[in-house]
């Protein structure tokens, strides 16, 4: 009798789980509701550097929205180089994605880390892994894995050599290339400009209205790869480059 009223009170944990509006802040789930569960393994670092504005979680999405339905947090006083797991179940039958990501508050995505396509696992597979190994949350690397390596860097210096405009965004050039640089493109410009995101040219040229600034339109590029959450993306952006002190680069 008690298992029963125990599954009857689990079962009523996953109905009312399952429904959520998406626009709860943080939501805690037990891997007991039954379902498939996503398990994520990671070393996390950098997530004092992420801003206390966002939330570093395992999320899933259904398609085309950009509020996760489900997620789990990870702690924003996690220590850097702490292992981690964290375990998001059930992965009901809408969710099309399940990402490793950074979202505000709200739970909309920002940017995604790591993702997996939930329909590549075959369904008698209960337990879907994502072992990331080390992982930086701090602003500038979560552009630099989550929008350089994944939109720029086929132009900007990934085959090599020195990149278009000469601006190389891979990892280790990015960083040294953009912050308080002279724009090899617009004259008197900087790349990025510390601490004033509005006169810094890859603002400019990511934004609305900076469609025609450059002959490459990197509004566009932007807004193809990041349908989404480009909007989201962009202030992110510009609250790195604000953030940004001459002295303190970081
Ligand atoms: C299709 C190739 C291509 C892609 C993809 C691309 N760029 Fe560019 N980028 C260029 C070219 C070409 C220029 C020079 C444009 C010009 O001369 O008007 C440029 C210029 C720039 C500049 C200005 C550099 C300066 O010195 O002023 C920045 C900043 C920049 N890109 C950032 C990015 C970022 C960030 C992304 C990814 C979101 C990106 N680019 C994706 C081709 C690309």
């Amino acid at each position: 009798m008690k298992a029963l009223i125990r599954l009857t009170a689990l079962l009523a944990v996953w109905l009312f789980a399952s429904c959520d509006s998406g626009d709860i802040v943080e939501e805690r789930q037990t891997a007991a509701g039954g379902g498939r569960a996503v398990k994520l393994t990671a070393r996390v670092s950098g997530i004092r550097a992420l801003g206390s504005r966002y939330v570093v979680s395992l999320a899933s999405f259904k398609s085309g929205d950009n509020y996760a339905s489900t997620v789990r947090a990870v702690s924003s006083s996690t220590e850097d180089g702490t292992d981690i797991t964290l375990i998001l179940s059930p992965i009901n039958s809408e969710v099309s994605t399940v990402e490793f990501a950074v979202t505000d508050r709200l739970r909309q995505r920002i940017v995604t880390l790591s993702r997996i396509a939930v329909e590549d696992y075959p369904e008698q597979l209960d337990t879907i892994r994502m072992d990331l190994g080390a992982v930086d949350v701090s602003a500038f690397s979560v552009l630099q894995s989550g929008v350089f390596n994944m939109a720029c860097i086929q132009c900007h210096g990934g085959n090599g050599g020195s990149g278009a405009a000469g601006l190389n965004l891979t990892e280790g050039q990015a960083l040294p290339q953009l912050v308080d640089v002279p724009s090899t493109c617009r004259e008197g410009m900087l790349r990025v400009a510390s601490g004033n995101a509005r006169r810094s040219v890859l603002h400019q040229i990511l934004s609305e209205g900076g469609e025609n600034i450059l002959h490459v339109n990197h509004t566009e590029i932007l807004t193809n790869q990041f349908r989404e959450n480009v909007v989201e993306l962009r202030s992110f952006i510009a609250e790195w480059i604000n953030n940004l002190s001459v002295e303190n680069r970081e």
